[in-house]
């Protein structure tokens, strides 16, 4: 059976490649012929400053109009749009109404390298109304977060759980070998077959829960936007598939967390974006490391935002397409406050989990941090480098003073004294890229700094401070341990 009413066919979808690539139906063609303002304004998806800009003389210009604003277009107009495909071919994948308007959304997406397409149900903007439970989700803030933290190392088999449209197995296509994409969602598997193909990919597309459709496999790398919103389980809150998984409270993330061990290969990387419900009096950090607990993986885990209830519910009935003042949207309100009391939940944390199944026998690590500020973009490469710094610190746990260190060019250094001093009071560190994190070093840990450019071992270097700084070596070194082990899992300290 056909859920969605599309028709992937090979050839048609071929031709309407070529037309939207010949049409400048890209990223970076949309945005130009929209400018800054326009654009940005589609982005808080405002359509009135498009409208102003768009006409019906050129071909981007159409396809914006039918594909980006919702406009009904005439068949006319479509068959320049599309000279290749014409109307009539819209019509037959299935991506042109009787009304003349599109049946979904098809917006260009990129990389550095590469020009997409992308097929997702027709936004709330265009529909102007509440969505449907089995909406298919396009490219969104979660969907570009994930596939920006995503390490692009080069892998032979990649799982993207949970693909929706596709988004993320699109990026995956640039450095994996192999890709399968699952989903529950009958309309988002009859989507991502048809994203497959527009967009020249051979993925192996699946449909099922979870790992199901996986079962005794194992990947190289895996990646999962799931649907993490926490929904009350009562009758009258609509359970949208694309962002709720059907269980209750945070079970559906933390489910995921657990699973996922059995499917990754020794030196696999697993990438997933996650709420947690954080109960009153306990602390972000114990609920992640309970659920990770019956695991033996690495983690890194960054949470990037917290919300109170209240905040939480407000959003999540808001992005359902309900307006305050609304009937529904009181009851609903009241529906998420009372499933959080219920729980005992205080806050709400969001954040980007990255687990590593070891590939050698050692302890594991486990590093969870808090980080709301700007991150670099992508974030994918710092996370790579993070994750093969955490690694060599795990597997040589006592290595690290015997190793010629340099400081990472993006590495800065501040001093702040008090009016007068001659000695800083506080000494600060700040990395350019990555997290962009500071941290606050003392006088021995600066000096080291100041002469770390691979020439020395950290022991040499710190032995000769010493000695500068009349301190006893021994205790200097102790202490210098687990600062310089942190120093070379965040990055501040690079191999030379
Ligand atoms: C938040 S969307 C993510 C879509 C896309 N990967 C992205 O990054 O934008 C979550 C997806 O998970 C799917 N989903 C919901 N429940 C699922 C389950 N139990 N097993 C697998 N996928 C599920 C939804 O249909 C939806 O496509």
């Amino acid at each position: 059976m056909n859920h969605t009413g599309l028709h992937a066919d090979p050839e048609l979808l071929t031709a309407l490649a070529a037309d939207l690539r010949s049409a400048a139906f890209t990223v970076d063609g949309v945005q130009q012929r929209l400018g800054p303002v326009a654009a940005a304004a589609l982005h808080r998806e405002q359509v009135t400053p498009a409208r102003r800009v768009v006409t019906d003389d050129d071909p981007l210009d159409v396809l914006i109009r039918f594909f980006t604003l919702g406009d009904a277009v005439p068949g006319e107009l479509l068959d320049v749009a599309v000279p290749g495909l014409r109307s009539h071919g819209l019509r037959e994948l299935g991506l042109l109404a009787d009304d003349g308007r599109a049946r979904f959304d098809l917006r260009p997406h990129a990389d550095d390298t590469h020009d997409w397409w992308v097929v997702s149900d027709l936004s709330e903007l265009v529909t102007g109304g509440p969505l449907p439970d089995d909406h298919v989700l396009g490219i969104g803030g979660a969907s570009t977060t994930l596939a920006s933290w995503t390490v692009r190392r080069p892998a032979a088999r990649a799982l993207d759980m949970g693909a929706g449209c596709g988004v993320q197995a699109l990026h995956l296509g640039a450095h994996c070998e192999r890709i399968v994409a699952t989903d529950l969602s009958a309309r988002a598997v009859e989507i991502l077959r048809f994203n497959a193909v527009l967009n020249g990919e051979r993925w192996d597309v699946r449909s099922g829960s979870l790992f199901e459709p996986v079962a005794g496999e194992r990947f190289d790398l895996i990646v999962s936007n799931p649907p993490f919103v926490i929904t009350p389980r009562v009758a009258g809150v609509p359970l949208f598939e694309y962002r709720d998984g059907g269980m209750v409270g945070d079970s559906l993330v933390r489910t995921v967390v657990h699973q996922v061990e059995a499917h990754l290969e020794p030196g696999g990387v697993a990438q997933l974006l996650g709420n947690w419900e954080v109960p009153a009096g306990t602390d972000w950090q114990d609920v992640v490391r309970q659920w990770l607990a019956p695991t033996e993986l690495d983690a890194w885990v960054v949470q990037r935002e917290t919300q109170d209830p209240a905040e939480y519910a407000e959003l999540w009935i808001r992005d359902g397409g309900h307006r305050p003042g609304t009937e529904a949207y009181e009851r609903m309100y009241a529906a998420w406050l009372d499933d959080f009391d219920a729980r005992g939940v205080a806050s709400i944390g969001f954040g980007v989990i990255t687990l590593q199944r070891p590939a050698t026998k050692r302890r594991r690590f486990q590093v969870l941090e808090e980080h709301s500020g700007p991150v670099a973009s992508p974030m994918g490469p710092a996370v790579d480098a993070e994750l093969a710094a955490l690694t060599w610190c795990a597997e040589h746990p006592d290595e690290v003073l015997d190793q010629n260190w340099r400081v990472a060019d993006d590495v800065t250094e501040e001093r702040f004294a008090a009016p007068g001093a001659d000695d800083p009071s506080v000494i600060r560190i700040t990395q350019g890229g990555g997290l962009g994190r500071q941290l606050h070093i003392d006088t021995a840990i600066s000096a080291y700094l100041s002469v770390a450019d691979g020439d020395l071992t950290a022991r040499q270097a710190l032995v000769a401070i010493a000695t500068l700084l009349e301190r006893d070596e021994r205790d200097l070194l102790e202490r210098a341990q687990p600062i310089v082990t942190r120093l070379v899992e965040t990055g501040f300290l690079v191999g030379t």
